[in-house]
């Protein structure tokens, strides 16, 4: 079955942002990196913080808890003190609609 839901709007997404959002008891932070939307586990591996409340840097997150950042594309820690990664989610996008596959998690 494709688990892909629509979660949000492009147009409420800006270039260079993030968001986050509970998608069926989910929660989820959405990457627009000049242009292409990222999907991950909206939670720290450090310690469960939202990674929502965190920056964009180049193409990788980080935790305004403590500073860990993870790789948008893959969810891999690039730096302590996470040394897990956070799941990530498969993204399309249809015209204006913003589509994750909460199912196949990576
Ligand atoms: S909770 Fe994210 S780095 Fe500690």
């Amino acid at each position: 079955m494709s688990g892909f839901v629509t979660v949000a709007k492009l147009n409420d997404l800006p270039e260079n942002d993030l968001k986050g959002l509970i998608v069926d008891g989910v929660a989820i932070v959405l990457i627009n990196r000049d242009g292409v939307i990222y999907a991950l586990e909206d939670s720290c591996s450090h310690e469960e913080f939202p990674l929502s409340a965190g920056d964009l840097v180049g193409c990788e997150i980080t935790c305004s808890l403590h500073g860990a950042r993870f790789d948008i594309e893959t969810g891999v820690p690039r730096a302590l003190p996470a040394v897990l990664p956070v799941r990530t989610f498969e993204v399309q996008v249809e015209g204006d609609d913003i589509k994750v596959n909460l199912t196949e998690a990576a």
